[in-house]
């Protein structure tokens, strides 16, 4: 996933001073991209990750503390956070205006929300059409795994660029 999304995710993430909390760290693919000095709070629900994230911690030398939590609650404090990160993540969670009004939550006034996400090609294109031909094979693939399918908000199948629109006001 780094050969695609690694110089976007180098740029972004290269500003994130301070204490930063990242929601679904997932492995902790981003931690090699925050700068000397930031510290991670990892929000990620998925226990089978937390290993793997410590390990990567580790190998990218920086402090993490892992929250086991999902982003719609998360176990932390008001105004905790001088930046929130998520990467590839409002995409699986169940309810992205919940986890929007909690990132409102933990961040300090002035703080930022830093996020990369991916949403379905415009319609009537190529590549649109090539999205939902795949659907099914991600599908069949999350079934076999026995993991949940895909919400039908799922950029595969909508523009989920929208829940986004509707939530930016909550975040400036
Ligand atoms: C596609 S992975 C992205 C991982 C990483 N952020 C990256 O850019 O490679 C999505 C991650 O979000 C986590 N996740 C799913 N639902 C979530 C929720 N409701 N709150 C927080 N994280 C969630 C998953 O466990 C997974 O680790």
């Amino acid at each position: 996933m780094d050969r695609v999304y690694g110089t976007r995710k180098r740029e972004l993430l290269g500003s994130a001073h301070g204490t930063v909390v990242e929601i679904g760290a997932g492995a902790g693919s981003n931690l090699e991209y925050y700068p000397r000095g930031a510290s991670v709070i990892a929000v990620e629900p998925n226990r089978y990750m937390h290993r793997y994230l410590m390990a990567e911690a580790q190998r990218a030398d920086i402090p993490v503390e892992v929250c086991d939590a999902v982003g719609e609650r998360i176990d932390l404090d008001d105004a905790c956070a001088d930046v929130v990160v998520s990467t590839l993540v409002l995409c699986s969670v169940e309810n992205p205006l919940k986890v929007v009004s909690e990132i409102r939550r933990i961040l300090k006034p002035g703080g930022r929300f830093l996020f990369l996400e991916h949403v379905a090609a415009p319609a009537g294109t190529g590549l649109r059409r090539a999205q939902v031909c795949v659907k099914p094979i991600w599908q069949r693939r999350l079934r076999d795994a026995g993991l949940r399918t895909l919400s039908g908000n799922h950029p595969i199948h909508a523009d989920r660029c929208a829940a986004h629109r509707g939530s930016s006001g909550q975040v400036e």
